[in-house]
């Protein structure tokens, strides 16, 4: 079976309820780790690859990686672009066999944002490749660009359906108060569902999506904190949350800090017990493992898309 686009993914995931997961990967054990998970949970999986996870594996390796995943698991695997922000960037990911992109122009205004999304839109459904695009703006990091609380915003729901009509986009991510990062709130958590709730009535059968949707769960934070790590306050989306989320009009969550965090605690625990060890093996097959049980839990306990192929 070859790389699969998301459209069959975002039907079913929208009719039963549940949405899929959307894992961040720039190595050989990432991708490993996620995709063992998805085996055992007999899941659909979205791989992901951002502008900075291209510059760092090399496009032509991670998809060649994640061929490796299709023919190893014979699960349906697309692979996509995370935040790319220019067409440029997403042409070179569709004629590398991106089976997705994400134009994310959200920082531009409503009108540029329909015509740069309109253009990768028309390039990418020419090559059978689908679009996700982004209306309002998330806090937080992404590669080099950081967006301030006071520059973020929340999608207008009284803009989506002229979007979508005028892009002809495939999936909209929106700004419902998740961040990027590992640092998403400062008090307690909230998510504005009156939003999601609104877009969703505007867009009916439409797949929305959630970025910044990482847990940050303490059991990891506590441990890549120890030897004076600075990652005091960090703070995540409540799993009951995404839970109602996935049951709404979102099909698509992306998760990538909670792998991040899984991956080094368990390194640094690893080094930490075994200081004499320099086989990379050696501290690279638990953070593999530790990967895949964040992944199991995802899939089964917050996103529901497990047993769904
Ligand atoms: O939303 C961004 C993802 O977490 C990817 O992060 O741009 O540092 O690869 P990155
Ligand atoms: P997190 O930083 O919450 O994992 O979000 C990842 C993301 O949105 C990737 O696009
Ligand atoms: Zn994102």
């Amino acid at each position: 079976m070859p790389l699969v686009t998301s459209t069959e993914m975002f039907k079913k995931a929208y009719a039963g309820g549940y949405a899929i997961g959307a894992f961040n990967v720039n190595n050989m054990e990432i991708i490993q780790g996620i995709v063992d998970a998805a085996k055992l949970e007999r899941a659909p999986l979205i791989l992901q690859a951002s502008s900075g996870a291209r510059k760092y594996a090399n496009p032509i390796y991670l998809r060649k990686l994640v061929e490796a995943a299709v023919e190893d698991s014979g699960l349906p695997i697309c692979l996509h672009l995370d935040h790319g922000d220019t067409f440029e960037l997403c042409k070179d990911s569709i004629d590398g066999g991106f089976t997705s992109v994400m134009i994310d122009a959200s920082h531009h205004s409503f009108e540029e944002n329909i015509k740069i999304t309109k253009k990768v839109v028309e390039y990418a459904h020419d090559r059978g490749v689908v679009v996700e695009a982004e209306l309002g703006r998330l806090a937080g990091v992404e590669d080099a660009v950081n967006v301030s609380e006071k520059d973020s915003s929340y999608t207008d729901p009284g803009q989506v359906q002229e979007f979508v009509e005028k892009t002809g986009v495939d999936s909209l991510a929106i700004a419902i108060g998740t961040s990027h990062g590992a640092f998403k709130f400062k008090g307690e958590a909230k998510l504005r569902f009156d939003i999601l709730e609104d877009v969703g009535k505007r867009l009916p059968g439409f797949p929305i999506v959630l970025h910044g949707a990482s847990s940050v769960p303490e059991k990891y934070v506590k441990i890549v904190n120890e030897n004076g790590g600075m990652m005091d306050g960090a703070k995540g989306v409540p799993e009951e949350m995404l839970r109602q989320a996935a049951s709404m009009a979102v099909c698509k969550i992306n998760i990538d800090s909670d792998l991040r965090l899984a991956f080094t605690a368990s390194i640094r625990k690893h080094m930490n017990d075994n200081p004499s060890h320099f086989d990379p093996r050696q501290y690279l097959t638990p953070a593999r493992a530790a990967i895949t049980d964040v992944v199991r839990h995802k899939l089964v306990s917050v996103l529901g898309c497990n047993n769904k192929v």
